[in-house]
């Protein structure tokens, strides 16, 4: 059924990874301002403007969908209409998708439940306990000490008696991938629609695969860009295109720069050891800190998500810390003014929870981990030998799930596949992606018959963080006409991974003016993908 109307439905804030969380480039970066409580729930899409062109809704669900007296959840649902790509929405990145896909889609975004629908996932009552939780702002490296495993794990296993025994709203076990997916076919249809129309990024492909094992003849367009794994990795794959690009770019755009890759490998390690050894405090105007083992690897490992974004600072910051100077990875690592208790206990109820909702998904979708501690020892060293980077990789899913408690019976837990999906399935795989390696992305395209991949050839976790006119056309064609790139397709991106700070933005004569309003977009997009470092929950 079309009503007129076309959507393309992109959810909210779900990138992110184990120890690092991102905020959702589609709008989220809007929605701290608005008050969802004052919205009243309904049954169907009662849209209230909000954030000036955007449309606000709350729609109740059902908490389980299997049993209606389990009650009800109310998730926040957002749109940008059609053809409201005005002057003062081009800076905002729903308007820049709506460029990317096409002017006559609504941009529908919605928040997996937990975050900013209620009832939220949140383990402390106040603020205050929560940043005591986390005192230090910095994800440790598992490598950090002999005892950084152990701790993690004894830490997860706080946390997880903590959510169980303080989950009043019974939201925790609801919360899993497979309702989400079930809401997404509900939103769909309270459009009108029979069929979904998706773009899913990092998170959000797990979502849009699952939705397509569980509903393949729902599927009318689901694009998956960068397939989420915690098991093989192409980390060690992105760090190499560190050392390379830097090479290429020479001393003048990459501060860090050597002659030969391997000349930079053996600086940096040498770094690493001295920091070890010996961190570096960092006191600012606004801010205080230390830089050591964990903070260096963390901000390295973070930055292999944004290359194009925070491989120039890195490179200025990696060779600053050789003089001692922490101050510019500090400030690439410190996303927030440091705690301020205001003393009041009224727990806001739409106040961004990212990292418990992420948590508890991450903890709750899957198989429990029984893992004693000696078996979670095991397991480490043996990943060890696949990326130098498991210290960050292993911990947020493996160990500090290990004492995870609330498990839904009957929970999807696969298989990740459908044989006959009602339209293919379009993958899209970056060339060295820290947490979205090639070999996933195989993997769920073999479990979809009739799907087709083609790849970004940049480093970065999906495709957004490079502007890419080639990827963006096969998008549209995908989107607008079903058409599949032929197997083996490359897109490239289309600017340098080192770019001068405040570089004139250079003109393409080679490009025509849609050419360069979408890049224009989709710079928008890549820029607005700003790493948020956050403590991952268990350590
Ligand atoms: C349905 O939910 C109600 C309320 O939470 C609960 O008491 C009941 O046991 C549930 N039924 C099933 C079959 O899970
Ligand atoms: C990603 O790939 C893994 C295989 O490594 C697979 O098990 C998983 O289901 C995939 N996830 C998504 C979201 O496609
Ligand atoms: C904290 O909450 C309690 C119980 O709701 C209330 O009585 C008290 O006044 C609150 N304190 C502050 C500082 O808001
Ligand atoms: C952990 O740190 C040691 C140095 O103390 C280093 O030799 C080793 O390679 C590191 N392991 C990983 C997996 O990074
Ligand atoms: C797949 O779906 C198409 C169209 O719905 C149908 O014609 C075909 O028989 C199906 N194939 C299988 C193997 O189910
Ligand atoms: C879709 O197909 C039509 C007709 O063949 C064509 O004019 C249009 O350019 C195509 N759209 C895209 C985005 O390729």
């Amino acid at each position: 059924m079309d009503l007129g109307r076309k959507t393309a439905m992109i959810p909210l804030s779900t990138l992110f990874s184990l120890s690092t969380l991102l905020v959702s480039p589609a709008l989220a970066q809007t929605t701290s301002t608005f008050l969802w409580d004052q919205l009243t729930p309904g049954k169907h899409l009662n849209w209230v403007t909000c954030y000036s062109t955007f449309q606000c809704a709350r729609l109740e669900v059902p908490l389980d969908y299997a049993n209606a007296s389990a009650g009800t959840a109310d998730l926040a649902v957002i749109r940008l209409p059609a053809n409201e790509v005005g002057v003062d929405t081009l800076v905002s990145t729903g308007a820049s998708f709506q460029v990317v896909f096409g002017s006559e889609y609504d941009i529908v975004s919605f928040d997996p439940r937990g975050h900013y629908s209620t009832p939220v996932a949140s383990f402390f009552q106040t603020d205050a306990e929560r940043a005591l939780w986390n005192a230090g702002s910095l994800p440790s490296s598992l490598n950090a000490s002999a005892d950084a495993l152990p701790h993690d794990w004894a830490r997860g296993s706080v946390l997880g008696q903590l959510a169980a025994q303080r989950d009043t709203s019974g939201i925790l076990k609801y919360m899993t991938t497979d309702n989400v997916a079930r809401d997404m076919l509900l939103i769909t249809e309270k459009f009108g629609f029979e069929k979904l129309k998706y773009y899913g990024i990092s998170y959000g492909s797990i979502l849009g695969v699952t939705f397509a094992a569980l509903f393949p003849d729902k599927v009318e367009r689901i694009l998956i860009d960068a397939n989420l794994t915690i098991e093989a990795t192409d980390t060690d794959k992105v760090l190499q295109t560190f050392f390379d690009s830097c090479v290429a770019a020479g001393p003048d755009l990459c501060a860090f720069y050597e002659s030969t890759a391997s000349a930079i490998a053996d600086r940096l390690t040498a770094l690493t050891n001295s920091i070890r050894k010996q961190p570096v405090p960092v006191v600012t105007p606004t801010a205080y800190g230390i830089i050591d083992y964990s903070a260096l690897r963390s901000v390295l490992f973070t930055s292999f998500y944004v290359p194009y974004i925070l491989w120039g600072p890195v490179a200025q910051g990696l060779a600053a810390l050789e003089g001692g100077d922490g101050s510019i990875l500090f400030s690439i690592t410190q996303t927030a003014p440091p705690f301020q208790c205001d003393c009041s206990n009224d727990t806001v109820p739409f106040h961004l929870n990212n990292a418990e909702a992420v948590f508890a998904v991450q903890c709750g979708d899957g198989v429990q981990v029984t893992d004693t501690l000696d078996e979670l020892r095991d397991f480490y060293d043996n990943a060890a030998k696949t990326s130098q980077f498991v210290e960050f990789l292993v911990g947020g899913g493996r160990v500090t799930c290990a004492g995870w408690k609330v498990y839904r019976e009957g929970r999807f837990l696969g298989p990740v596949a459908a044989a006959n999906t009602s339209f293919p399935l379009l993958l899209l795989t970056t060339s060295a992606d820290p947490v979205a390696p090639e070999a996933a992305a195989l993997q769920t395209l073999a479990g979809f018959p009739g799907s087709a991949i083609f790849t970004q050839d940049s480093p970065g976790h999906a495709s957004i963080t490079a502007p890419s006119i080639c990827t963006s056309t096969y998008f549209r064609q995908y989107f607008q006409n079903g058409t599949l790139p032929a197997p083996g397709t490359v897109c490239a991106a289309d600017i340098p991974i080192f770019s001068p700070p405040q570089g004139p933005p250079a003109k393409r004569a080679d490009l025509s003016a849609d050419d360069e309003a979408l890049l224009a977009a989709l710079k928008v997009i890549a820029d607005s993908v700003r790493p948020v470092i956050t403590k991952k929950y268990g350590n």
